[in-house]
């Protein structure tokens, strides 16, 4: 990154400088090349809609307040950036109209009120935008006082604005690609869009914009002669990749695939990945020291994943707090659930959400949990159901055993104490409980409380007929087997 001096700060340094930082977020546009009825910054990148990258970032950078400029689908960008993020955490302003970029940012200004910092303007669709970047902006704008803007150098810059500069290099302003003379489209240095300068300056330049030129809009881009005539302008350089915006489902996907080898590139400093290009960790995951974590594992939400957990090959976990010491075998798939230490969970578990699974519980192959908890040392190994349950210590759930909690109308619960054992292929019809250290026998339909240390059976008897095999086959000999 290399910054570039415009002007020379000469003098004493400003006498009172405000520490304070503000960020302005633009995403009123609706993206018409993702051709998508959802506007553009709702479009995720690994997991995140765009808009909410430069929010968290923002917030990051400790920025206060943090104003997305919103026009498009206005409540569902609101909607989604309060879920995820607080609705106090942000001040969102609305743009109607999408008359330009400039337009966008005198909107926003009133919603600082008197601050006198540092603003920072960047758009809604740069996810990969570097917190360093941003840092070394604001720093520049906050040392000179003066405007500091990321500039970069594309292999094709059509469509950008063009960054003009005088015979020394200092910058003098911005051309739109639409408004550029031919000499000023082989301009290779461009404008990113991203900027940072004094409250103060912004909210006189913006205040002088108008709407002559090619597009008829208020062109932000404006302000970067002026701030040449004034304040100062310095650029940032930036890579390319890291500061393009997002236009279409081409750009999203390599996005998508940037961010996920980024994300997992900066885990590796503790977590071991058998095949990076295949896993999914999306930028809201904890890892602990020592996760491993097989092929085509998708970790997604908030998932948590806690010191020496082994997560196998094709695991999908969604909001999911795991702890230390786990092993998750191949295949499994999680959902808004708790796993304690130690428990091994699958092949082919699935855990709906509600899962509670207590230390060193076993949840085997096909066995599906949905708002159930399971305490210490528990095992349901083999085919089961347990759905509106709450099972005890070191409970033995046999193989088959299902928890019947619907009647087609509402859910009931089904209770299990500690150290009761499930025999094989049980229906418990809810609501029922069983006693502590009490055995139900395999096949049992239980449809009542079993007491404590009781047994549990109901089969009918059993009855053999001596002779049977040969009494069919005789009845059919004339008939071969088919
Ligand atoms: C703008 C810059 C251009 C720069 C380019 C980088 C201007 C005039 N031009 O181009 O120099 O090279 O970004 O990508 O600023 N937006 C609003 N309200 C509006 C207009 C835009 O919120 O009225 C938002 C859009 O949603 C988008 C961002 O601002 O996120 C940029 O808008 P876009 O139209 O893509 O920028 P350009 O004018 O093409
Ligand atoms: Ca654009």
């Amino acid at each position: 990154m290399a910054a570039k001096r415009n002007k020379p700060v000469t003098g004493k340094k400003k006498a009172t400088i405000d520490g304070g930082l503000a960020a302005i977020v633009l995403a009123a546009g609706k993206g018409t090349r993702m051709r998508s009825a959802r506007t553009k910054v709702l479009h995720a990148v690994l997991g995140r809609p765009l808009v909410a990258y430069p929010v968290a970032l923002a917030r990051q950078m400790g920025a206060n307040p943090i104003i997305p400029v919103l026009g498009h689908q206005l409540a569902a960008v609101e909607a989604e950036l309060g879920a995820r993020f607080g609705a106090g955490s942000f001040h969102v302003v609305e743009q109607a109209e999408q008359r330009g970029t400039g337009h966008a940012v005198r909107l926003a200004l009133p919603a600082l009120g008197d601050f006198a910092g540092i603003v920072y303007i960047v758009y809604g669709d740069v996810p990969l935008l570097q917190r360093q970047t941003l840092e070394a902006l604001v720093a520049k704008a906050r040392e000179g006082q003066c405007l500091a803007l990321v500039t970069a150098r594309p292999p094709d810059p059509t469509g950008y604005g063009r960054v003009v500069r005088d015979k020394r290099g200092n910058i003098v302003g911005v051309v739109e690609h639409k408004d550029a003379s031919p000499r000023e489209l082989r301009i290779a240095d461009i404008n990113a869009g991203i900027y940072a300068a004094p409250a103060a300056f912004l909210r006189e330049a913006t205040a002088k914009l108008d709407a002559r030129n090619a597009q008829g809009e208020l062109y932000l881009t404006d302000i970067v002669a002026q701030a040449a005539r004034s304040i100062g302008v310095f650029g940032i350089e930036a890579d390319p990749g890291d500061v393009s915006g997002i236009n279409d489902r081409q750009q999203l996907a390599e996005a998508e695939a940037i961010m996920r080898a980024r994300v997992n590139r900066a885990w590796m400093t503790h977590v071991t990945f058998r095949d990076p290009a295949s896993t999914v960790v999306e930028p809201d995951v904890q890892l602990g020291e020592d996760v491993e974590l097989g092929r085509n594992v998708s970790l997604r939400g908030r998932t948590r994943v806690g010191a020496g957990t082994r997560i196998d090959d094709g695991t999908i976990l969604i909001d999911t707090e795991v702890g230390a010491g786990v092993q998750i075998k191949p295949y499994c798939i999680a959902t808004e659930s708790v796993v304690g230490d130690k428990a091994i969970i699958g092949p082919f578990a699935h855990l709906r959400s509600g899962t509670n699974l207590g230390p060193e519980v076993h949840v085997g192959n096909f066995v599906e949990t949905k708002k159930t908890t399971i305490g210490r040392g528990s095992k349901a190994n083999h085919l089961s159901y347990l759905g509106d349950a709450t099972i005890g210590e070191k409970v033995n759930v046999g193989a088959g055993t299902i928890t019947c909690n619907y009647n087609g109308y509402e859910k009931f619960p089904t209770v299990i104490e500690d150290q009761a054992f499930i025999g094989s292929d049980s229906q418990l019809v809810a609501p029922v409980r069983v006693g502590k250290r009490a055995v139900i026998a395999a096949g049992t339909t239980v449809t009542g409380d079993v007491p404590a240390g009781a047994l549990s059976i109901s089969r009918v008897a059993q009855v053999d007929k001596a002779g049977y095999a040969d009494k069919v086959a005789n009845r059919y000999a004339d008939r071969p087997k088919k």
